[in-house]
């Protein structure tokens, strides 16, 4: 047995024992091998399916993309104030008459988008229909630690609470909400639970152009139509479905003029695929990232968003009317130890020319984003994977979360830089809460390499065995989580918490 033949076995084992959840057979065999294309689904580029049963199962897909129904502002002017109840849900996703009960805010795969200004004070008014606690976590929001959702403040079921807070000045960005319970995020994420945020700006300098907004989210379904729970290989690796939405549909219809430039947000909502994008025959730019715009349009190959993540595209093509494009997913190796890595690039969407649009002017400055100076505090986080104890097994520093230890502390206003160093397997991608960090450098095991351009961000993945130097500054005081966004790691305690003093 090699090493990384023994961390399976030696894996596996461990968690069938000690998370006693739904298991399958995990297939050994194959994955410790090179015979990738020949587990089930992987011919056509899908992603892994466990069971051939799926194949009958099928989902409509070809659609004009959705737009995302947003959250009615009972509230007025400078005053965003909403309702959200997180309930079962009956839906039709697959055809034939096929029932899935899903777990959706306000009955809504992905939830309201929440719409609001820069200077808004914030309402959500959220009831738990659902067995089991949850919260609401605002994820990447400047907001208060008391109101952002920490598995602390559990809403038990049954029990509703008011989550309240106010958007300052250059907060404008795209971001998302969804559970943060302790141990059970990655459940009420996967069967639905999770919805987007955007935070607009009076003075944005590309309100002029038409937006699209993609939410990209997995499903599996069963072959009864129900979102199985995780498998052990889910736990180990992070759940990947055989479906990845867009909008709560399958490979959606994007509209684009000829010659038209339309502003795209993305988000990555899936559990755990690091998503390699690509667009061939057409061109983007990116120009924002998780915490709004960029300082400038950067022209982009390939898009890579891991999971939690977002980006601002501007998209533009030329062909003539009737022709399509497909926006595609690329193979990207993360490290899956338990489940076969995605070998070939799948369909995402199709983008579909009509009539000729004039392309609207995109700025070459869209803001400044100043760097943040020299530290006052260093400091550094070592990701690190023990197979042999499953117990602890996705670890920071060592250690895994424990609600009651915290893991630093430090001051509002201070500038921190932490080093994320991975020592392990697979890559684990890095978020904090309460603020946005810049990326200052990277070092892949040859060196550090200075970051080339400045962004606001509050994921960013850590490849395995690379670093990720980060600079932040918290300007509210309070306990802030920061852990790995594949949440099935986060739910096993890949996670810490920085408690912020005035
Ligand atoms: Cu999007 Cu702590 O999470
Ligand atoms: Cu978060
Ligand atoms: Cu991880």
């Amino acid at each position: 047995m090699n090493r990384r033949q023994f961390l399976l076995s030696a894996s596996s084992t461990a968690i069938l024992a000690a998370l006693g959840r739904q298991v399958f057979a995990v297939p050994m065999g194959g994955h410790a091998g090179h015979d990738m294309a020949a587990m089930p689904g992987m011919a056509m580029g899908a992603p892994a399916d466990p069971s051939p049963v799926l194949k009958r199962l099928r989902l409509p897909s070809g659609r004009p993309l959705a737009t995302v129904p947003r959250l009615v502002n009972r509230g007025g002017a400078g005053r965003f104030v909403g309702t959200l109840s997180a309930a079962p849900v009956t839906l039709n996703l697959a055809e034939g008459g096929v029932k899935t009960t899903a777990w959706a805010y306000n009955g809504q795969l992905p939830g309201p988008a929440i719409v609001a200004r820069e200077g808004d004070s914030v309402e959500i008014v959220f009831t738990n229909r659902l067995n089991q606690p949850t919260t609401i976590h605002w994820h990447g929001m400047p907001v208060p630690a008391d109101q952002d959702g920490n598995p602390h403040d559990p809403v038990k079921p049954g029990e509703s609470r008011t989550y309240r807070f106010t958007l300052p000045k250059g907060s404008a960005g795209s971001y998302w909400y969804h559970p943060h319970p302790h141990g059970h995020t990655a459940e009420q994420v996967f069967r639905g639970l999770a919805g987007v945020f955007v935070v607009e700006a009076d003075d944005d300098p590309l309100r002029h152009l038409a937006e699209d907004w993609l939410v990209l989210s997995d499903l599996r379904l069963d072959e009864r139509g129900a979102i199985p729970a995780n498998t052990a290989a889910d736990w180990h690796d992070g759940r990947e479905g055989q479906f990845l939405l867009v909008n709560g549909a399958l490979r959606p219809v994007i509209a684009l003029g000829q010659g038209e430039r339309r502003r795209w947000r993305v988000w990555n909502a899936t559990s755990a695929r690091i998503l390699k994008l690509a667009l061939p025959g057409l061109e983007w730019q990116q120009v924002g990232s998780d915490g709004g715009l960029l300082g400038a349009p950067r022209a982009l190959d390939t898009l890579m968003l891991a999971p939690g993540e977002r980006a601002e595209l501007v998209v533009s093509g030329s062909l003539p009317a009737g022709k399509s494009v497909a926006l595609q997913s690329l193979p990207y190796t993360r490290g899956r130890a338990m489940t076969p890595e995605q070998t070939a690039a799948f369909t995402v969407a199709t983008v579909k020319f009509g009539p000729p649009v004039a392309g609207a002017a995109v700025p070459a400055q869209l803001r400044q984003i100043p760097a943040l100076g020299e530290p006052q505090v260093r400091r550094t986080l070592t990701f690190s994977e023990n197979m042999a104890d499953p117990a602890s097994m996705f670890r920071i520093n060592g250690q895994t979360f424990d609600m009651n230890r915290i893991d630093f502390t430090g001051r509002v206003g201070d500038i921190e830089e932490w080093d994320i160093v991975s020592e392990a397997h697979m890559d684990h991608p890095f978020h904090l809460h309460g603020t946005q960090f810049q990326v200052v450098a990277r070092n892949d095991g040859s060196g550090w390499v200075a970051e080339p351009f400045l962004a606001w961000r509050d994921v960013i993945n850590v490849p395995l065995r690379e670093a990720v130097r980060i600079r932040f500054r918290q300007d509210l005081p309070g306990m802030r989580m920061y852990h790995c966004h594949i949440l099935e790691h986060e739910d096993q305690g890949m996670m810490g918490q920085h408690r912020v003093s005035a």
